[in-house]
C-alpha cells in the first residue's frame, strides 16, 4: 500500500506534511478550501485550479525513486502480489512495474474521460493543453476532458476489487509512505489476515499502526529513501538494486524510457 509519501524524495510534495504538504500550498489556485481542487462539484464550476495542478503532477516531469525500484524488485522477484497506490503521479509504472499489475486506486493521468460525452482518451492526448495552459476540450462534443483521476466522491476504479482476493491472499503487507486518512483505501491496511507481518515504512505512525497494533506489526520509522534502503541492505539485495537503478536511469539517459515520451529536463523541484 503505497501514498504521497514514496514520491516525496522524488520532488513531488505530499499531501497533509505541515508546511511542505500540497494542501498547505494551495493559496495560489484561489479555491475555498484544499480538498476543492479534488471536488468535481468545483470542478465543474472551475476547472482551472485543478488543471495548474495537474500541469505540475504531469507524468513525465519525475523521476522514481528507491522506495519505488524497490516495488520493482519485488516484481522482478516474483514476491509482489500487487502493488496498491494511491499515487497518480505514474512512478509505478515508469519504474517498470506493469500497469496490468497495478492497482492506482486513485486514477491515473494515463486516461482522460469527456465530462460530457464520457468518451475515453489517451492521457497523452492533452497534454500539449495542460502544459499550455489550455483547458482540454473533447474533439467530438468540446465538453471538458478530465483525467481519470479519482475525485473525492467518485467511484474508485474496478480495479480497486481485487483487493477482496489479494488480502486475505497477502502473507506480508507493506504500508510505505501514507498516512492512511483517505478510505476505503485506509481500510486495506486491516484486511490482511491476523496472522500476517504488517511493515509501516513512514515518517510517523499512522492508522492501525498508531491506534490498532496487531503483535507482529514493524514500524521503520524516518525517510521513506532510508528506511527501504535499510530493508534491501538486510535482505542483501543491494547489489541487484544498484544495478536496477542503474540500467533503468541508462534507459532515460537514452530517452528510449517506454514508459515516457522524451521530456524536456525541467527542475524536479516543487515550482
Ligand atoms: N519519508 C517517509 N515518510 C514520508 C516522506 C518521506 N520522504 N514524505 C512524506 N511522508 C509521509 C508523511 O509523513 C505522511 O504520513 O507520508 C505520508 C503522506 O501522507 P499524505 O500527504 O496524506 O498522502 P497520502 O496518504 O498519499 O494521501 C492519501 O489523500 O487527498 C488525498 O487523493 C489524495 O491520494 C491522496 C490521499
Amino acid at each position: 500500500m503505497a501514498g504521497a509519501g514514496i514520491s516525496t524524495p522524488s520532488g513531488i510534495p505530499d499531501f497533509r506534511s505541515p508546511g511542505s504538504g500540497l494542501y498547505s500550498n494551495l493559496e495560489q489556485y484561489d479555491i475555498p478550501y484544499p480538498e476543492a481542487i479534488f471536488e468535481l462539484g468545483y470542478f465543474f464550476v472551475n476547472p482551472k485550479p485543478f488543471f495548474t495542478l495537474a500541469k505540475e503532477l504531469y507524468p513525465g516531469n519525475y523521476r522514481p525513486n528507491s522506495a519505488h525500484y524497490f516495488l520493482r524488485l519485488l516484481h522482478d522477484k516474483g514476491l509482489l502480489l500487487r502493488p496498491y497506490t494511491q499515487n497518480i503521479d505514474g512512478l509505478e509504472r515508469v519504474a517498470g512495474i506493469p500497469p496490468d499489475r497495478l492497482v492506482e486506486a486513485h486514477g491515473t493521468f494515463a486516461t482522460a474521460t469527456c465530462t460530457v460525452c464520457q468518451r475515453n482518451f489517451p492521457g497523452e492526448d492533452f497534454r500539449g493543453d495542460v502544459m499550455g495552459d489550455r483547458i482540454p476540450r473533447c474533439p467530438v462534443c468540446t465538453g471538458v476532458v478530465k483525467p481519470d483521476i479519482v475525485f473525492f466522491g467518485e467511484q474508485l476504479p474496478q480495479r480497486f476489487l481485487l483487493h477482496l482476493t489479494d488480502f486475505p491472499m497477502a502473507d506480508l503487507l507493506f504500508v510505505i509512505g501514507t498516512s492512511l486518512e483517505v478510505e476505503p483505501f485506509a481500510s486495506l491496511a486491516g484486511a490482511v489476515r491476523s496472522s500476517v507481518p504488517r511493515v509501516l515504512i513512514n515518517r510517523e505512525l499512522v492508522g492501525p499502526f498508531a491506534w490498532q497494533q496487531r503483535h507482529n506489526d514493524v514500524a521503520q520509522l524516518g525517510d521513506v529513501v532510508g528506511g527501504v534502503e535499510k530493508l534491501v541492505e538486510l535482505l542483501g539485495w543491494k547489489k541487484e538494486m544498484q544495478t536496477l537503478i542503474q540500467k533503468e536511469k541508462e534507459k532515460v539517459g537514452r530517452g528510449s524510457d517506454p514508459q515516457l515520451p522524451p521530456q524536456p529536463l525541467r527542475s524536479l523541484c516543487w515550482s
